[in-house]
């Protein structure tokens, strides 16, 4: 297959897109987006400051790349959390991050969780009895808490994190089978800003992570393959295979999962039953059953036109 742009051959094929690139035109299809992205969910402006969380991973190390290539005023933000099994997770992870910034001539701040609070994330985890054992639910929490106070602290406008498709799918899939309400109303690109609570934003989240591992690549940015040692065996990697699944079997089924999800929550009708326009149902001229449709039943109109193609 060739590129749209430039009929050269294509490098990256989006079966859920219908849109095959070759590695120049999809360097520039990434960064468009993403200005889409920020523009159509007004995360943030040109004289805003933002301070990116990024964690070494490709979404992160990506995500402040492409603001940069964008001319945001961003700056990085990198939490030492202490994990180290495996490879070293968090040495490695840390260690990939400055060189990504120094070689970029990007300012970082480290915050060390240890330094700040005397123990790393497993040990709070341990003692504190939270979580059944995986430092996970710890984790989330002092992430979430110390990039609040961090970017409140020194004065950033915006907080953006590399959450892509398949995180934010993931997420939605899990509040969706256990229906809790709350966190699906606050789900969303953008978390409005409050007092003392610096704006979150995800300008990645309509990116499959697979286009964010092919942009990695072809950038050249050098990222920790690895996940986290913890994160295996883990709910949210149940409901990514599960969504992967689905996806391969029916292309942009994720995609649509995500967004129709948005646009219902736009629109508010999803959750309150008040909002559903049952009022604005009528009887089909032709069958009699309601339709919301207007005119004829989206059944009888297609059987209409059925007749009207073959007759
Ligand atoms: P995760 O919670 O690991 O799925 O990561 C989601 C996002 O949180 C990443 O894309 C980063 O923006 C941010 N993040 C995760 N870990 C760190 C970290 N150690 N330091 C800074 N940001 C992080
Ligand atoms: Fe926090 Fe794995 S437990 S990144
Ligand atoms: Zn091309
Ligand atoms: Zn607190």
């Amino acid at each position: 297959m060739n590129c749209r742009r430039c009929d050269r051959k294509a490098s990256v094929h989006m079966r859920q897109h219908k849109l095959a690139l070759c590695k120049e035109h999809y360097l520039e299809w990434i960064p468009e987006q993403t200005a889409r992205f920020i523009k159509k969910y007004e995360m943030f402006a040109h004289d805003e400051k933002i301070l990116v969380a990024v964690s070494g991973g490709k979404d992160s190390l990506s995500l402040w790349h492409i603001l940069i290539k964008l001319g945001y005023q961003a700056d990085g933000l990198y939490l030492g959390l202490g994990i180290d099994e495996g490879i070293n997770y968090s040495h490695e992870s840390q260690r990939l991050t400055e060189e990504f910034a120094a070689s970029h001539n990007l300012k970082l701040h480290i915050v060390d969780i240890e330094k700040e609070y005397g123990q790393p994330i497993p040990v709070i985890a341990e003692r504190s009895h939270r979580g059944h054992g995986k430092p996970c639910a710890v984790c989330g929490l002092a992430k979430r808490h110390e990039m609040n106070r961090i970017a409140r602290d020194l004065g950033y406008d915006v907080l953006a994190t590399g959450h892509n498709l398949d995180d934010e799918a993931a997420v939605l899939f899990g509040n969706t089978l256990n229906w809790s309400s709350e966190y699906l109303l606050r789900q969303g690109p953008v978390l409005p800003g409050t007092a003392g609570l610096a704006r979150k934003v995800k300008p990645l989240c309509r990116f499959y992570e697979r286009e964010m591992t092919a942009y990695a690549i072809m950038s050249g940015i050098e990222y920790i393959y690895e996940e986290c040692p913890f994160a295996d065996g883990s709910q949210s990697i149940f409901y990514k295979e599960s969504l992967n699944q689905l996806e391969t079997a029916r292309p942009g089924a994720k995609l649509i999962f995500y967004l129709n999800f948005l646009e219902a929550k736009k629109s508010g009708k999803l959750f309150l039953e008040k909002n559903v326009e049952l009022a604005n149902l009528h009887p089909c001229p032709r069958c009699g059953q309601p339709t919301s449709t207007p005119d004829q039943c989206s059944f009888c109109r297609m059987i209409e036109k059925t007749q009207t193609e073959t007759g």
